[in-house]
């Protein structure tokens, strides 16, 4: 794997590039006054909403909300991953983008080239060994399977015989070495090797960027085994990618849901049936890293399984992985066929409307996840009860604070008798609190106006990372009482360690972070105290000030609320503060 791509990169990078060119090449603008302005891409509709801030290096969508920077433009514009939409950020920046592993700075790009190159060979090898094999021609046929369908996942055939892909690309040692590297062949001793897939009808897989990155092969007839995958290697990470996902995202603009499924058929034979937007986990559980991966792409999963048991399984194995990467807006759903079905067997079956009733009808996460609870314990009894409420608050605890989360707890409540307060407070949180919990427990008095206040510092401090050497924010503010001051205290503390920071780079190193989405929108705040930039030093300067003195007092009313003793020196710290 790769390293980390270092984060001074990725800061230059985003000061290096333009959103408003960036967007432009994709989704042509206009400009209206400061702002750059065009049809929402994430949307549909027919006036204008979608503006872009070319000083503040944003966009954002009055219809839909949707917001961010270049990368998080390109990420959700092009499906790409994190460091895909780096790459390819750095790629428009004629920039090589470093990995920081062990001093091997950028020798793994470099390294999967030739792996890159010769796996699309033999994909195309394989492409055209299908024409020319009747039977395998026939057996795809047999199987429902279009030429065009074929076509557009890439489908191919390898021949009976063990020297195929070795006589037609094996020409030199580089190439040796990069068959031998992707799995397409298999060394022997005594230096002998020989094709991995033989006789098998091919399924390309690719990345997120098209690349064909490793190989699934079926047997034609009856054999063991049915299917042959490509090992694991530097380009191929079975737990990380799922197969089809490139297609449904090159089918479709707006991708409203996705299915996941087990099979490559059943990925084939869904878009067959015109059920272009499933994909398949390799033959193995379906990963955190594939959800999330997933989720990037569209905000409705349906996981797909028999009614078996093993479909069962597999099925609460999803459900567990989808707890921990669920946030509000996303939805997770649970098809379960009938029986000895699978859903190539299905969708051929009954056709494109029933399958999608099915999808309509799925069950949802919550629905799975109780009734799978409800059935391994007895209600009736306070141990059962107590079974239950142990084994939910375990799963519960994997969760990001949500409303989802909240609404699970809730049910959890009712279910069990106990109180939503009790609950809570047995259940910790997997987000991190900046806030002691005692402390955040108690109502803070004024907190409304302090909110303002704390918000439109932060406001200030984003949009004007320049502010931070001129107005240091006290360290206290690191484990303050009032909630926002802690994270103004972290904001402080990273532009001090690379006072070039800009805004958009800043925001950038809060992705994924349980406080990212405050920040886009702070981010873009405007308020008398944002627009007047004549005097915004002095503004900040008096905010700082005015939160501090708030802050301690809170403290200090708190601690005395409590019967807490005050230190010798927080009592003169408090008698300063109280004849201010
Ligand atoms: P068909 O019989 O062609 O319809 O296969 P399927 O797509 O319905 O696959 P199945 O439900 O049997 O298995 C689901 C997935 O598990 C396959 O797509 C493979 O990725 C994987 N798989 C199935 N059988 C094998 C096997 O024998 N070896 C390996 N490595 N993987 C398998
Ligand atoms: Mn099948």
């Amino acid at each position: 794997m790769a390293g980390l791509i270092p984060q001074n990169f990725i800061d230059d990078l985003i000061s290096r590039s333009d959103i408003v060119e960036v967007i432009n090449t994709r989704v042509p603008l206009k400009r209206k006054g400061k702002e750059f302005t065009a049809c929402c891409p994430f949307h549909n509709e027919k006036t204008p909403s979608f503006t872009v801030s070319e000083n503040k290096q944003f966009f954002y969508c009055f219809g839909c909300h949707a917001k961010g920077n270049v990368i998080g433009f390109l990420m959700d514009y092009e499906h790409l991953s994190y460091v895909d939409a780096i790459e390819s950020l750095a790629a428009d920046a004629h920039l090589d983008v470093p990995h920081e592993d062990n001093g091997r700075t950028n020798r793994n790009t470099e390294d999967k080239q030739p792996l890159y190159d010769i796996l699309r060979q033999a994909s195309e090898l394989f492409q055209q060994q299908l024409k020319s094999s009747e039977r395998a021609v026939e057996y795809l046929k047999k199987r429902g399977l279009s030429g065009e369908i074929a076509k557009q996942f890439k489908i191919g055939y390898a021949p009976d015989g063990w020297d195929f892909l070795i006589s037609r690309l094996g020409k030199s040692k580089d190439h040796l070495h990069a068959l031998s590297k992707t799995g397409l062949i298999v060394n022997k001793e005594n230096n002998k090797t020989y094709d991995r897939f033989r006789d098998r009808i091919i399924f390309p897989i690719t990345d997120q960027r098209g690349r064909i990155i490793g190989f699934g092969g079926r047997i034609l007839d009856q054999g063991e085994p049915k299917y042959l995958n490509s090992p694991e290697n530097t380009v191929f990470h079975k737990g990380f990618e799922l197969y089809g996902l490139y297609e449904t995202k090159q089918a479709l603009r707006k991708i409203e849901r996705i299915i996941v499924v087990e099979g490559y058929m059943d990925v084939v034979a869904l878009a067959q049936n015109g059920i272009n937007y499933a994909v398949a986990s390799l033959g193995t559980a379906t990963t955190t890293e594939q959800i999330h991966k997933t989720f990037r792409t569209t905000h409705e999963i349906i996981f797909c399984y028999d009614g078996d048991n093993a479909g069962k399984k597999a099925a609460w194995r999803a459900l567990e992985n989808t707890l921990s990467v669920i946030r509000d807006g996303m939805i997770a759903k649970f098809l379960f066929l009938p029986e000895k079905e699978d859903p190539d067997t299905m969708v051929r079956k009954e056709g494109k409307d029933a399958f999608e009733q099915r999808i309509k009808d799925a069950t949802t996460l919550s629905e799975f996840l109780f009734e799978h609870l409800k059935a391994e314990a007895d209600l009736n009894t306070k141990e059962g009860k107590a079974q239950l409420a142990s084994k939910a608050k375990k799963l519960i605890e994997k969760m990001h604070n949500s409303l989802f989360k909240d609404l699970l707890i809730e049910e959890l409540s009712s279910l069990v008798g106990l109180s939503q307060q009790h609950l809570e407070s047995k259940i910790s949180s997997a987000d991190k609190l900046n806030v002691p919990a005692q402390k955040t427990a108690k109502p803070i008095r004024g907190q409304q106006v302090q909110n303002n206040k704390t918000r439109i510092a932060i406001a200030l401090l984003l949009q004007n990372p320049a502010l931070a050497s001129q107005h240091k924010v006290p360290d206290n503010f690191k484990q303050a009482f009032t909630k926002g001051l802690p994270l103004l205290y972290e904001l402080q503390k990273i532009i001090e360690s690379n006072s070039e920071i800009s805004s958009a780079a800043l925001l950038e190193r809060f992705r994924d972070n349980e406080h990212e989405k405050a920040l886009q929108l702070l981010s873009m705040l405007q308020t008398p105290e944002t627009e007047n930039t004549d005097n915004i030093s002095e503004v900040y300067r008096s905010l700082i000030e005015r939160l501090h003195y708030e802050d301690r007092e809170e403290y200090f009313h708190h601690k005395i609320e409590n019967n807490e003793l005050l230190t010798d020196e927080e009592q003169k710290e408090y008698l300063e503060l109280c004849t201010k």
